[in-house]
């Protein structure tokens, strides 16, 4: 399969790269700079400026977008929004363009698109928030459901967890220092995934036919913020008594919520159709990862 990827140079649009290539499948990565070249791709400009060229593309993966990490200052909530309605609009109406369609087109969304659900399991069907990132997720998603592929899928991804960047590095080197701890009550339910998981579950998406619209991409069993805390202590063999009270996330403004908000998030569409995670559980993932 001739597979387009935007955003090919992120996190885990490199994984997933590698893995598309491992399989024999042939990457067209897009990016802002194409001069960047990606090793055993071609390579091809990505702007929302202007509508990509996806000729010769068969599947569509669109993951470019403003990282949504850090301080959400209005200019950074303009970027997040921006990057992801206005491209996913350029990746519609690229695709519109097609002679030849792509089969498959599935767009990167995040679990951010659902409310804070206290312990409520939280399934593909559940309502859509009415926080920024919810918003913002609602009218990317909208976009994308405009492009006129036989095939659209939404993948919204949970807290990716890897050893090459997102917040694991960065929650290591705090509990290698004996910083670490439970954030506000604890209680709030963390949806996550291993990065192989989830780059093998866009996979699965692009090669299984019978798969449309909303998959949650997130491991079969989240754990409460306290249980996080203490798995990522243990597997470091270090101390988290710590705690990180409510209040003081406060002054990361809207971001806090990221943090906060509880999202008891399930893989019900990826369960339903037999995908095989390899790091269902946290220990797991964490043993393999640190
Ligand atoms: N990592 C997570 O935990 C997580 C969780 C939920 C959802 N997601 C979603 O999954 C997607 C990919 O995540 P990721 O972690 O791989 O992201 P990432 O590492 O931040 O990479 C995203 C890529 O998008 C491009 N990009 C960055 N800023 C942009 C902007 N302002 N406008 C257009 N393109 C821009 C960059 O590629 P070039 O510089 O080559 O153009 C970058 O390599 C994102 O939409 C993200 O929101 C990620």
């Amino acid at each position: 399969m001739n597979i387009g990827i935007t955003g090919a140079s992120g996190l885990i649009g490199r994984r997933l790269t590698d893995l598309a290539l491992q399989r024999g499948h042939e990457v067209f990565a897009f990016s802002r700079t194409p001069a960047r070249r990606i090793l055993g791709c071609t390579m091809r400009l990505f702007s929302t400026d202007a509508p990509p060229d996806f000729e010769s593309c068969e599947a569509i993966v669109h993951l470019a977008g403003e990282s949504v990490l850090g301080l959400w200052t209005a200019a950074k909530k303009q970027r997040i929004a921006q990057s992801r309605i206005l491209g996913t609009r350029r990746v519609a109406e690229a695709i519109a363009s097609m002679q030849n369609p792509p089969e498959v087109f599935i767009s990167g969304s995040a679990i951010g698109f659902y409310p804070d659900s206290g312990d409520t399991e939280v399934l593909e069907s559940a309502p859509c928030g009415a926080g920024f990132l919810a918003q913002t997720s609602r009218l990317w998603e909208a976009e994308a459901l405009k492009a006129a592929a036989p095939r659209i899928v939404l993948l919204r991804t949970g807290l990716v967890l890897a050893r090459e960047g997102g917040a694991l590095p960065l929650l290591t080197r705090i509990f290698r220092l004996g910083l670490g701890g439970k954030l506000g009550s604890g209680q709030q339910w963390m949806a996550w995934i291993h990065l192989d998981d989830l780059c093998r579950l866009f996979l699965f998406c692009a090669e299984n036919q019978s798969l449309s619209g909303p998959v949650n991409g997130t491991a079969p069993w989240p754990v409460r913020n306290t249980d996080f805390t203490k798995t990522l202590a243990s597997k470091l063999r270090r101390p988290a008594f710590l705690s990180v009270p409510a209040f003081a996330l406060r002054w990361l403004g809207e971001f806090s919520h990221e943090l906060l908000d509880s999202k008891r998030v399930l893989p019900g569409v990826a369960s339903a159709q037999g995908f095989p995670f390899r790091f269902p559980e946290l220990p797991l993932a964490l043993s393999n990862l640190l």
